[in-house]
C-alpha cells in the first residue's frame, strides 16, 4: 500500500520544529568543523556555539508552549509505554506514531541534554591560548579547567547520540518501511485519521525564539563585561 493510500495527509510538525532542526544539524556540524576541522577559527566556533545555546532554550520554550506535538507532555511517556513500543516494533506491529514514538521522544531528551551541556560547559571553556569562553573569567582556573575537560568528553556522548539518532531513523526507513525524514521536511505524515493537532501560530514561535536569543545575548554581554546595567 502506498503513503498516499495509507489516507489523510495531517500536518504534524509545524514549521518552526522543522527550522528548528535543521538549523540544528547545520550548527553543529559548523561547531565540529571550527574546533576539529580547521574552518573558519574559534570565534566563528563561538558564535555557532551562541545560536546552538539559543536554539536548545528555544525548543525547551517550544516544548512547553509549541504546537501539540512538539510538547514535551505529548511525547514524554512512562517505561510501560516505551516497552510496549519496543515490543510491538520488534513484531512490526506498531502502527504509525503521530509524532515521536515513545522511545524517540527520549532521545530528543537525551539530545537536547547533551547539546546544552556542551554549550553550556563552552561558554566557561578555554584552551589557554587564544580561544577564552566568555564566562571563563567569572570562574576558578580550576572550574575552568574541569568545565573544558567536560566540553571535550562530552563531544564523544553527543555523536554516538547523533549516531544513534541517524540509525535508528535508517532502521525505520529499511526494517518498517517507514519515511520519518520526509515529514521532518514538510511537516505532514499519511494517517488513518485526522487526530485533531492543535499547531501553535508561528507568531509565537517568534516571541519565544527572540527571548531565548536576547537571554543567550545578555549573558554572554555580562561575561564580557559589557553588561549595561
Ligand atoms: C547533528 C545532527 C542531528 C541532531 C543534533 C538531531 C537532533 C534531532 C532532534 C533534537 C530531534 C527532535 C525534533 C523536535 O522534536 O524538535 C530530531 C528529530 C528528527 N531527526 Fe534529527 N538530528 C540530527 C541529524 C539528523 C539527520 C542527519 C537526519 C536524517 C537522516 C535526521 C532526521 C530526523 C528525523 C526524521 C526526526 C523526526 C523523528 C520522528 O519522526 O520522531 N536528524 N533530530
Ligand atoms: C553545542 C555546541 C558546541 C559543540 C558541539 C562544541 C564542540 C566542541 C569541540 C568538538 C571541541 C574540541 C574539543 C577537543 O577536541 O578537545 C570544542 C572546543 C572548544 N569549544 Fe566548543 N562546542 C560547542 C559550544 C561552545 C561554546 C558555546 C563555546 C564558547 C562560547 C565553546 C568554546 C570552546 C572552546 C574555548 C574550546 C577549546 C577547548 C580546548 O582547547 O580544549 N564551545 N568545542
Amino acid at each position: 500500500m502506498s503513503e498516499a493510500e495509507a489516507g489523510i495527509r495531517v500536518k504534524v510538525w509545524d514549521l518552526p520544529t522543522r527550522l528548528f532542526h535543521w538549523t540544528l544539524v547545520l550548527l553543529v556540524l559548523l561547531q565540529f568543523a571550527t574546533a576539529d576541522w580547521g574552518l573558519l577559527n574559534m570565534q566563528w566556533h563561538f558564535y555557532f556555539g551562541y545560536a546552538t545555546l539559543a536554539l536548545v532554550l528555544f525548543r525547551l520554550l517550544w516544548g512547553l508552549f509549541g504546537s501539540e506535538t512538539s510538547r514535551f507532555r505529548h511525547f514524554l511517556r512512562g517505561p510501560h509505554a516505551v516497552r510496549a513500543y519496543v515490543r510491538s516494533t520488534f513484531w512490526q506491529k506498531a502502527g504509525h506514531p503521530v509524532g515521536h514514538n515513545p522511545l524517540g521522544g527520549w532521545s530528543v531528551v537525551a539530545i537536547l541534554t547533551c547539546l546544552g551541556i556542551q554549550a553550556v560547559t563552552g561558554l566557561f571553556a578555554s584552551d589557554d591560548i587564544t580561544a577564552f569562553g566568555p564566562l571563563s573569567g567569572k570562574v576558578s582556573d580550576a572550574s575552568v579547567h574541569l568545565l573544558t575537560a567536560i566540553h571535550s568528553l562530552n563531544q564523544g556522548v553527543l555523536i554516538a547520540l547523533i549516531g544513534l539518532h541517524v540509525a535508528a531513523v535508517l532502521l525505520h526507513a529499511l526494517v518498517r518501511k517507514e519515511n520519518l525524514v520526509h515529514p521532518m521536511l514538510h511537516g505532514h505524515k499519511w494517517l488513518h485519521r485526522d487526530p485533531g493537532l492543535r499547531i501553535a501560530p508561528v507568531g509565537r514561535a517568534l516571541l519565544l525564539a527572540l527571548l531565548a536569543t536576547a537571554a543567550v545575548a545578555a549573558v554572554v554581554a555580562w561575561g564580557q563585561g559589557n553588561w549595561p546595567f
